[in-house]
């Protein structure tokens, strides 16, 4: 009997000969196993973030770490991430150097490791293509990095290391790229310090066309979390429950993470500020404040609304938040360009202490929104178009178990500012009609 060949046997097909695997060029992002912009920008958005840096530079050599570890928790380095777009490089560096005669911008990328890749996913040698992935003319390994900023060095005429940030206080670490370049100046005779930690903070708190496309869907996401909150919420709800109905809108919706820990807080817990136990059965005759934003493509939202567990205000709830709603009021008309945070503040604080809430608000009234939540921005400075910040009094009195924060983004506009946020329900008959299935 004839043996049949593996081809006629039936349902056994023979693989067709494989081509020389091969690294095709990126395409032009994205592509698996190329360092390169994880999100919707692409990378030649990042190398203007970068020219726009080293023109402010100067002179000098600068560099930024990534972080060490990326996962379980922990995220890439913003000042890192927001100049090269690469959210999972971690252990890498990028060296800044505007005097440079040949390369002002170079990246450093952790060693490869062939049998890493077979754990971790294929990381490519490097090559061409690597460098088009990333965006940068040149790109080398770590091992290079201190040979390399000594170079730099000697190349920058005044021998300047300049800082980038961030400052810290003196107790906590000494940040690495300080330690860095004091270990390199105590190495090369006549070389000098120089302080320019507010660069990026300034860079980073005006946000660009790209990042504002983003955080409006950030925000986006986030409002539709509130609105099925505002639908679900009901007496014997526990927190955790109503915490999972956000989470569920935002998972659905494209939102992979949480831009900070929800705090979901009823009754007595609206008044602690930083609650984020989520695990109290709700009451009817309560208040739950609700401090809840997604994190949407690396970018922050930062919303709080508070409303009764039943759907109805009484009379009491609705005088404090009352008071909160205008304080919120005072201070959002006071955003727009040239305004100071100390103006939104008082404008707030005028109208609670009115009220007689003095005692009961003890916090400011808010900060910059961006790659994080408590976002990087200088608040010594007047307000410009492009920023955003939150604007989110609260009056918390806890003899009563009575918290109210309205939180809302604010987009400081060429004219004043843009809510972002606007869509959410606010108003007391806006939050009564959505819980009541009329919103
Ligand atoms: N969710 C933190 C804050 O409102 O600042
Ligand atoms: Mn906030
Ligand atoms: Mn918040």
């Amino acid at each position: 009997m004839q043996h049949e060949s593996p081809t006629s046997a039936p349902g056994l097909r023979v693989r067709a000969p494989q081509p020389t695997p091969n690294i095709a060029p990126p395409a032009p992002w994205n592509v698996e196993g190329y360092p390169t912009p994880t999100g919707p920008i692409g990378p030649e958005v990042y190398r203007a973030r970068r020219q726009r840096l080293l023109a402010q530079m100067g002179t000098g050599v600068a560099v930024i770490f990534a972080a060490e570890q990326i996962g379980h928790g922990e995220r890439q380095d913003l000042d890192f991430y927001y100049l090269t777009g690469l959210e999972l490089e971690h252990g890498a560096a990028l060296l800044l150097a505007p005097e440079h005669p040949d390369f002002k911008e170079q990246l450093f990328l952790r060693a490869l490791d062939v049998e890493d890749n077979r754990w971790h996913g294929n990381r490519p040698l490097l090559g061409r293509g690597v460098e088009l992935g990333a965006g940068f003319a040149k790109v080398k390994r770590m091992n290079l990095l201190a040979a390399s900023i000594t170079d730099a060095v000697l190349q920058s005429k005044e021998r300047e290391l300049v800082y980038l940030g961030p400052v810290v206080g003196y107790t906590s670490p000494i940040p690495r790229q300080l330690q860095v370049l004091r270990d390199v100046s105590a190495r090369v005779l006549h070389s000098k310090l120089r302080d320019a930690h507010e660069l990026l903070p300034r860079m980073r708190s005006v946000h660009d066309e790209h990042e504002l496309a983003i955080m409006r869907r950030a925000v986006e996401i986030t409002g539709g979390g509130f609105r099925a909150a505002l639908r679900a919420a009901r007496p014997g709800m526990n927190e955790s429950a109503l915490q999972a109905v956000f989470e569920a809108h935002f998972r659905a919706h494209g939102s992979h993470s949480n831009a900070y820990h929800p705090i979901v807080g009823a009754g007595l817990n609206t008044c602690v500020l930083h609650y984020n136990l989520n695990r109290r059965e709700m009451r009817d005759g309560d208040l739950v404040l609700c401090d809840v934003g997604c994190e949407y493509e690396m970018y922050a939202s930062d919303i709080t609304r508070t409303f009764p567990v039943n759907g109805r205000f009484t009379p009491r709830q609705a005088e404090v938040y009352t008071v909160v709603l205008n304080a919120w009021k005072a201070a959002v008309a006071q955003v727009r360009p040239g305004a100071t945070w100390q103006q939104l503040n008082d404008a707030a604080r005028d109208v609670i202490d009115a009220a007689g809430f003095s005692d009961e608000y003890f916090h400011s009234v808010g900060h910059f929104v961006g790659l994080y939540v408590h976002d990087a921005g200088l608040q010594r400075e007047p307000l410009r178009p492009g920023m955003v910040i939150t604007i989110e009094p609260g009056v918390y009195i806890a003899r009563e178990a009575l918290g109210v924060r309205i939180e809302d983004d604010i987009l400081v506009t060429e004219e004043g500012c843009e809510v972002l946020s606007s869509a959410i329900p606010r108003e007391i008959e806006e939050l009564e009609a959505v819980m009541a299935g009329r919103g």
